[in-house]
């Protein structure tokens, strides 16, 4: 037996209303193979069934649109209308008739959503406040004539009910069995949370109480609807992507900020609203820029804070021989080892990890195109990549609604 078929990678573990077979989960991951209307392909249906074939597994999707408002990426995945949430459905179908489970990633950009598409959408970008990410955003934003506004405080109280129609679709159209609310790598709900991109001087902004309050009252809100045990969360404490900053350079420390929402979450967990999971990368992986992060931080502190199940990403599976994913997942009972990058070009990641298999490195280049090929021309061990004039690499996507 491998050391990871030994580990607890390969115990079973609950999260929220679901039973797992292993501690490996796929992360979202975000990609566009959509329709250009923004919804689920056969492609995608394709890809989450492969990835899920061993029966208790869990995948969280690739980020989904709570809404057109908020910033969109060409063929990225939305969840703010019916057929969109039909679409899904078949995706999250054939996941559960591998025996496996679903959650689907509730997303919204926020100010580092592309202005030209917020042009021919006839919109302006939002944010918390009107704070670019860098020179270069603002340029980009003047240069399409883009303004980049802050988010009324009842466009914020409208946006939590967006993400509680959003969770809904996913719940109760698609038949996914959590949600996850995305507030991480500098995306909305962390501009909100984060006092570089946030400097409201209403309810949404201020103290950390404040800035924290949207992802919380969204929390609520879907908690109270569909069950907190349904809803997940993203946290990236340490997280520098898209002018998010480092750890050593934020005016409050990461872990008093985010140590304020665990807290929080945990409160809500003693009066028997505990969450299905927290989600979280560490620092020592920029995934973005394919380096080695140099950051000393970790998430080891969460724990102390949150009791609940965590779940931990950040090049496990790209490091040889995997010590770090070993040491992590044994070193509490409560871990779950995610992972992005090694699931696309190796469906049977679990199996491979399992039986001590090498992987097939994955290809950047074909993260964000928007074909098939790069995407569903990956197999099994022992089975040759599909070529580019292959019959699956040259399949069209179609809507599966
Ligand atoms: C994340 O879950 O942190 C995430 C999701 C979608 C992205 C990037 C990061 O495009």
């Amino acid at each position: 037996m491998t050391a990871i078929a030994e580990s607890n990678m390969f115990k079973p573990i609950k999260v929220g209303p679901v039973e797992l077979s292993n501690r490996i989960v796929m992360l979202p991951t975000t990609r566009f193979r959509n329709s250009p209307e923004h919804v689920a392909t056969d492609a995608m249906q394709k890809l989450y069934s492969d990835r899920t074939r061993d029966a208790g597994s869990l995948v969280i999707t690739e980020g989904t649109l709570i809404s057109p408002k908020y910033g969109m990426y060409p063929q990225a995945p939305g969840l703010w209308s019916e057929v969109q949430a039909a679409a899904w459905k078949k995706v999250v179908d054939a996941v559960h008739q591998n025996g496996s489970f679903i959650c689907s990633q509730l997303w919204a950009l926020g100010r580092i959503a592309e202005p030209e598409i917020a042009k021919a959408d006839n919109l302006p970008l939002y944010g918390p406040s009107a704070i670019h990410y860098s020179e270069e955003a603002k340029e980009a934003a003047e240069k399409s004539g883009v303004e980049l506004v802050a988010l009324s405080t009842e466009e914020v109280e409208q946006m939590i009910q967006e993400y509680v129609v959003a969770a809904g679709h996913a719940l109760e159209i698609a038949g996914a069995d959590m949600v996850e609310v995305h507030s991480a790598n500098g995306y909305l709900l962390n501009q909100f949370v984060d006092e570089v991109s946030n400097q409201r001087t209403d309810k949404y902004g201020g103290s950390i109480e404040n800035r924290a309050r949207v992802v919380l009252e969204i929390i609520d809100a879907i908690g109270t609807k569909f069950g907190y045990e349904r809803v997940g969360v993203r946290f990236t404490p340490w997280s520098t992507f898209q002018g998010m900053p480092a750890g050593d350079e934020a005016k409050i420390s990461p872990i008093v900020t985010y140590g304020y929402l665990l807290s929080e979450l945990e409160r809500r967990a003693a009066s028997g609203k505990r969450l299905a999971y927290v989600s979280t990368t560490e620092p020592r992986t920029e995934w973005w820029l394919e380096t080695k992060g140099t950051s000393s931080f970790h998430n080891d502190w969460m724990y102390d804070i949150w009791k609940g199940v965590v779940i931990r990403s950040g090049a496990y599976f790209i490091e040889p021989s995997y010590s770090t994913a070993l040491k992590h997942v044994n070193a509490n009972d409560r871990t779950i080892i995610g992972s992005c990058r090694s699931f696309t070009s190796n469906p049977d990641l679990r199996t491979r990890l399992r039986k001590g298999l090498e992987l097939t490195p994955y290809e950047r280049k074909y993260f964000y195109a928007y074909t098939n090929y790069g995407y569903n021309t990956y197999g099994d061990y022992g089975t040759e990549k599909l070529g580019p004039d292959s019959e699956q690499a040259t399949k069209p996507l179609t809507p599966l609604a």
